[in-house]
């Protein structure tokens, strides 16, 4: 079997490592630099931290700052307007997965005719071709989109969040820089945390795991694991953030090589109707999937209980696979992770708009890559268990 394995070119890990990022640009021979950002970056002076190693080669950044929280085709469409007025040879997305994301679908779009639509790119469609390069600095330890092969676009019109994938979503350079997430709130924290988590366990049990994926998809639980809460209790602890921002990008490797699976299968419909945050939705999904899909993969789940560190080498896998499905219930409940009922969402809409997520879920493709594949109705059961808690 042939298995292709997608990295970005460059990655410049460790901390203080975006005061390189104008002498990576030049590395690359680019100098016209366009930073996807989104408007709190700007307010907050945060995206002084992008702007000036680029102006410290002389450069001038251009900045489109209007991204959103769950990038919009049409909020990409106005990126790619503003890509148009100018000269620019490179995207830089600077922020979460929103900007990042919408920095990538801005390239791919611009190799397009005029007037394509980016739900012409939707998966299975392959998005080889990018008009031109993106450079990847996040500001969370959680989509790992800057290692990924993937952007997530809504449609605005269906209100469907898209999984847009291939090369031309690969960014050429990252800059994984842990010091830019030393002020994020502890609920940010939290939800990023866990989307990483879930990367790495589901890049693990995924039906196109390979050897590859798994190595750093067991780095990555390995990281993440035990930095979960301590990150949460004390943003300041650098070496938890450390971890986590490594442990993210790891993960992203993970999944951009493996898929991710039945837990982002489903989450991305929450999202996309209820606005819920990815990792937030994730972390509402996790516990019941993983519980559904175990006995399909358990000497895997076990394994990853063992590297997250809530099981011992000398469990067998039948405790292992318990202490796992315990640890994700109780990081729920220590990092304040609320049910799609507590978290306000109206039950009658949730009811009502069931059908059409669990379609969504599963045309999306992830759930194929499930160790146990589900039917529409065993979607709507776990749904429904979810809302429940
Ligand atoms: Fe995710």
């Amino acid at each position: 079997m042939v298995q292709p394995i997608l990295a970005p070119r460059q990655m410049l890990i460790g901390g203080g490592s975006l005061a390189r990022l104008g002498a990576l640009l030049r590395q690359f021979g680019l100098s016209r630099p366009l930073v996807v950002t989104d408007p709190w970056m700007v307010s907050s002076g945060m995206v002084e931290r992008c702007l000036a190693p680029l102006r410290a080669e002389g450069m001038a950044p251009g900045l489109f700052s209007e991204t959103v929280p769950d990038p919009t085709d049409t909020v990409v469409e106005a990126g790619l307007r503003a890509l148009r007025a100018g000269d620019y040879d490179v995207l830089i997305g600077f922020g979460g997965g929103s900007p990042m994301d919408t920095a990538k679908a801005m390239a791919i779009l611009a190799a397009a005719p005029e007037g394509t639509k980016m739900r012409a790119f939707k998966a299975p469609a392959a998005a080889d071709r990018a008009a031109l390069p993106v450079i990847c600095v996040p500001t969370t330890a959680g989509t790992g989109s800057e290692a990924t092969r993937f952007t997530v676009i809504t449609d605005s019109e269906r209100d469907e969040k898209m999984l847009i994938a291939g090369l031309g979503a690969l960014p050429l350079a990252a800059v994984v820089d842990h010091e830019l997430t030393f002020s994020l709130p502890p609920r940010i924290t939290a939800d990023t945390g866990i989307d990483s988590l879930t990367h790495a366990l589901e890049a693990f049990v995924s039906r196109r795991a390979n050897p590859v994926s798994d190595m750093y998809a067991r780095e990555a639980m390995r990281l993440i694991g035990p930095m979960l809460r301590p990150v949460h209790a004390d943003g300041a602890d650098a070496r938890a953030r450390e971890a986590m921002m490594l442990g993210a990008t790891l993960a992203g490797l993970a999944f951009s090589n493996a898929s991710v699976a039945l837990v982002h299968g489903m989450s991305r419909p929450i999202g996309a109707h209820f606005h819920v945050p990815h990792g937030l939705s994730n972390a509402m999904l996790l516990p019941a999937v993983t519980a559904y899909s175990l006995p399909a993969a358990l000497p895997r789940y076990a394994e990853a209980a063992r590297l997250i560190g809530c099981a011992r080498a000398e469990d067998a896998d039948q405790v292992a696979g318990a202490k796992l499905l315990e640890e994700l219930r109780a990081l729920n409940r220590d990092l304040a992770v609320p049910t799609p009922a507590a978290h306000g969402i109206p039950q009658e809409r949730w009811e009502a708009l069931l059908p059409t997520m669990a379609e969504q879920a599963l045309a999306s493709g992830s759930p194929a890559n499930n160790p146990r594949v589900p039917s529409a109705e065993e979607i709507l059961a776990l749904y429904r268990e979810v809302w429940r808690g």
